[in-house]
């Protein structure tokens, strides 16, 4: 299809909450991979402690006594099964392995901060579990650490629909919300491929960046509130719904990205904007790395305020999400695509933008081919095209992940020159993202895990980041993985001064150990 048939293909927008209410459904098929894939069963992961060589820190150990406090304190909501514990023991991955023997199920904050006052006398450490979709190995236990999840603290609290506030518990799952509020003309100013099983406190635990974020920011600007039982049992509520409170620290902000190792985000009041009313995709190929950064920079010139999303992959990603998922590329064959969203009020005004865009774009030489979405159920499509990429990779073999933001010019030569580097001792090496946000996913697999492969990788790719002055986590957070690797990014006094707050906070460190802040000197 060429271009001229395609901006006649740009149909006035239809009814936005059509395209959500099938895109629930279209999502629920598109996790169904995700759920089987966390409940399949071939080889687990060698045990975190074995592979990675970590030791035990002094906490105790569970007892029956233990046990027999928590049946009293959930009834009903005390796993002890080593069979049920299994999937939430691996992370989705599959590359780390705890062996906690007992996951707890609170429903509310009082038993949350019940559970955390009696671990905190007991000297138990505990980790806290969302979804379990986390890429870093931080919502399981490295070994036995007690596990609470907030599967049941699923409810909506209250909804306000002149401001667009929501507050609710933490265990909302992502995609959940999104239909609560889809009924009532707002959206979730969040979004990403694991919408279907991640909960809100995970999202904010890991300061989850996502798909929308070039649009509508990072959830350190829409949380409004939070509110946090900390390790000690007590209740921290800052569950605000205030846009503006300069009321002294916004304590807030230390709970969003402290990945369960301050306390536990018990619920979330967060800024809903209004569901847009006209949506398009286009899927544009493009011949190099230099003209995606055109068509990045044209989107930016002339879709302005319309533009909701800006991603790219390259043509290895594609023959990933082919192979391994039968999808089907739109397009002839390309080195690199680019998916631009646009999103607003007005479907005629957004539809003459993106034509103008598509005509530049086309003219300059930057896009060579592309297609545009004029239906709920192609403009789902072209979107899996882009967000299954990580569960084609996890088919693929063992994946090494990094998520890094890199200045946007050099966004993509780090791929190049780990496929020079790593010659054929990785099976693939690929490179997709949030061009937007200048957030690159750099993703290498290989048939198993190898401390070969690995030792080639790192510190390699932290060196090369931090010597570009970006970040080695751009939005998955260090959890278990990373941990150590802070120091490429962060000065040593911003370290210890990390230190000092989460010794503040959490003395006895029984707050998801082993995990995010390396341990003091
Ligand atoms: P979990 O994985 O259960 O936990 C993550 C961390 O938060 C752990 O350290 C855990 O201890 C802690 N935690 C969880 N809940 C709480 C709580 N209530 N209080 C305190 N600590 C808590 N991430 C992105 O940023 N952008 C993406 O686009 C993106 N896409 C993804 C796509 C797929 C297919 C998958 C599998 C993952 C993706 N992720 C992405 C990573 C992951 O989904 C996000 O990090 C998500 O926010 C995690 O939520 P969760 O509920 O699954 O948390
Ligand atoms: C994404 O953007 O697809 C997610 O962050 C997951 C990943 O990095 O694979
Ligand atoms: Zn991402």
């Amino acid at each position: 299809m060429n271009f001229s048939t395609l901006r006649l293909c740009i149909r006035r927008t239809w009814a936005m909450g059509g395209v959500l209410r099938h895109m629930d459904l279209g999502c629920r098929r598109r996790l169904l991979p995700i759920f089987s894939r966390l409940l399949s069963s071939p080889v687990d992961p060698p045990l975190t402690a074995e592979r990675y060589g970590v030791s035990r820190l002094s906490f105790s150990e569970v007892t029956a006594q233990d046990v027999s406090h928590f049946q009293t304190l959930l009834p009903g909501r005390v796993v002890t099964d080593e069979g049920d514990l299994r999937f939430h023991n691996i992370d989705w991955l599959k590359t780390v392995r705890g062996h906690s023997k007992i996951l707890l199920k609170p429903r509310n904050t009082e038993e949350v901060s019940q559970i955390l006052k009696y671990c905190n006398e007991r000297n138990l450490a505990i980790t806290p579990q969302g979804g379990n979709t986390g890429l870093v190995g931080g919502s399981v236990p490295v070994f036995d650490e007690i596990l609470v999840s907030t599967a049941l603290m699923d409810q909506v609290i209250s909804f306000n629909d002149v401001s667009g506030t929501l507050v609710c518990q933490a265990g909302c799952i992502l995609e959940s919300l999104n239909k609560y509020l889809t009924e009532r003309g707002y959206t979730m100013p969040l979004d990403l491929g694991a919408k279907g099983s991640c909960h809100i406190g995970g999202n904010l635990s890991t300061n989850a960046g996502g798909l929308r974020l070039l649009r509508y920011g990072s959830l350190r600007g829409t949380v409004l509130g939070v509110e946090a039982a900390l390790p000690d049992g007590s209740v921290l509520n800052c569950l605000n719904s205030l846009r503006k409170d300069n009321t002294g620290y916004d304590l807030k902000q230390l709970f969003i990205g402290s990945e369960g190792t301050l306390g536990i985000i018990t619920a979330v009041s967060i800024l809903c904007p209004r569901k847009p009313s006209a949506i398009n995709v286009a899927f544009l190929g493009c011949e190099d790395f230099s003209r995606v950064l055109q068509v990045f920079r044209l989107c930016k010139d002339q879709l302005g305020e319309v533009l909701s999303a800006c991603e790219f992959l390259d043509s290895e990603c594609m023959r990933m999400v082919e192979t391994h998922l039968k999808l089907t590329k739109p397009l002839p064959e390309s080195p690199f695509y680019v998916l631009v969203e646009t999103s607003g009020s007005c479907a005629k005004h957004d539809e003459d933008k993106l034509n103008a865009f598509l005509e530049t774009a086309m003219d300059s030489g930057c896009v060579t081919t592309g297609t545009v979405a004029t239906d709920h159920t192609k403009i789902l499509s072209l979107w899996a095209l882009r967000e299954r990429i990580t569960e084609a990779l996890a088919h693929d073999g063992y994946v090494y992940k990094y998520d890094l933001s890199i200045p946007i010019e050099k966004l993509y030569s780090l791929v190049e020159e780990l496929r020079d580097r790593l010659g054929s001792a990785a099976q693939s090496v690929v490179g997709y993202g949030h061009l937007g946000d200048g957030n690159l996913h750099l993703n290498i697999t290989a048939k198993s895990h190898s401390d070969a492969l690995l030792a080639a990788l790192e510190p390699f790719v932290y060196e090369w980041t931090s010597q570009h002055n970006g970040s080695i986590s751009a939005e998955h957070g260090l959890g278990f993985k990373k941990r150590d690797h802070i120091y490429y990014s962060k000065s040593r006094e911003a370290v210890q001064l990390m230190q000092k707050i989460k010794h503040m906070i959490d003395p006895k460190g029984i707050m998801n150990p082993y995990k995010t802040i390396p341990a003091m000197d």
